[in-house]
């Protein structure tokens, strides 16, 4: 497996900050069946809000338009929906899955698909990232699409998933940093991720090796998070949507705090 990270000095993005002009269709159109999810599985809910805070920071480093980010975040949004076709017991299941319950598993975004057809008809464009957001670089995947095949936005979000399932703390493990983070999604470069994508993000969001520009990375993330939370807010979001977010950028500004702390007593 290639891994770009090594010794190289990647340097940071312009980060001009991240701006949506209005929110994204699914706040405002479809909080009945939106809240429907959470009813459902609010670690299901809160996982799409995450990822969708993280597909926002990558639409970032990718310079996309507003328009393609919008579609995408709410792509990210609606992502797992096909889970709540699956019943808590498989999804919510401590030991390791037998080999039926995996086949159900692997039918989420299938399900996904049918729902965001019946339910979210406006929201038709994000159906190639709900079905194809399990695909990989190298054609591992759920359903063997690879490389520049599998959407755009489903490459995205299939980082930015990844990268919630690594950062969240989960009881059985420890949750990795985001220095950590990045460097595995590094890792998996081109074969579970688009090697352009990664090498963007790494070059936006990557750290240099000094403790300083390690603390002015997270603080910039923060700041960006911020902005999200409150534009969320002044449109009259519930807090019960964006308290992941919430919880996200507190151990975001702890690890802040960390470095702050690391680099004023280094060792
Ligand atoms: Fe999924």
């Amino acid at each position: 497996m290639e891994d770009i990270t090594n010794d190289e000095k990647c340097g940071m993005g312009g980060g001009g900050g991240y701006l949506l002009p209005h929110p994204p269709i699914i706040y405002i159109k479809f909080n009945t069946n939106f809240l429907r999810i959470r009813d459902y599985s609010k670690a299901l809910f809160d996982h799409m809000n995450n990822t969708a805070f993280y597909t926002a920071l990558i639409c970032e480093a990718l310079n996309l338009d507003e328009e393609e980010i919008e579609l995408f975040i709410t792509g990210a949004l609606l992502h797992d929906v096909g889970k709540t076709k699956i019943s808590n017991d498989i999804l919510n299941k401590k030991g390791p899955l037998s080999p039926v319950e995996w086949l159900e598993i692997k039918k989420h975004p299938i399900y996904g698909v049918k729902i965001v057809s019946d339910e979210y008809k406006v929201l038709k464009d994000i159906i190639p990232i709900v079905r194809y957001h399990h695909e990989r670089f190298d054609g591992k995947g759920y359903f063997g699409v690879k490389g520049k095949s599998v959407p755009l936005g489903a490459k995205i979000v299939s980082i930015a998933d990844a990268f919630d399932a690594m950062y969240m703390i989960r009881p059985y493990r420890k949750a990795l940093d985001f220095k950590a983070v990045i460097k595995e999604i590094c890792r998996c470069s081109g074969t579970q991720f688009d090697p352009y994508i990664v090498q963007t993000i790494n070059n936006y969001y990557g750290f240099y090796d000094g403790n300083d520009a390690n603390i002015n990375v997270l603080k910039e993330i923060i700041e960006r998070g911020k902005g999200w939370l409150n534009r969320l807010l002044e449109w009259n979001i519930p807090f019960d949507y964006v308290n992941s977010f919430s919880l996200l950028l507190d151990r975001l500004i702890n690890e802040y705090y960390v470095s702050v702390l690391f680099a004023k007593n280094p060792r």
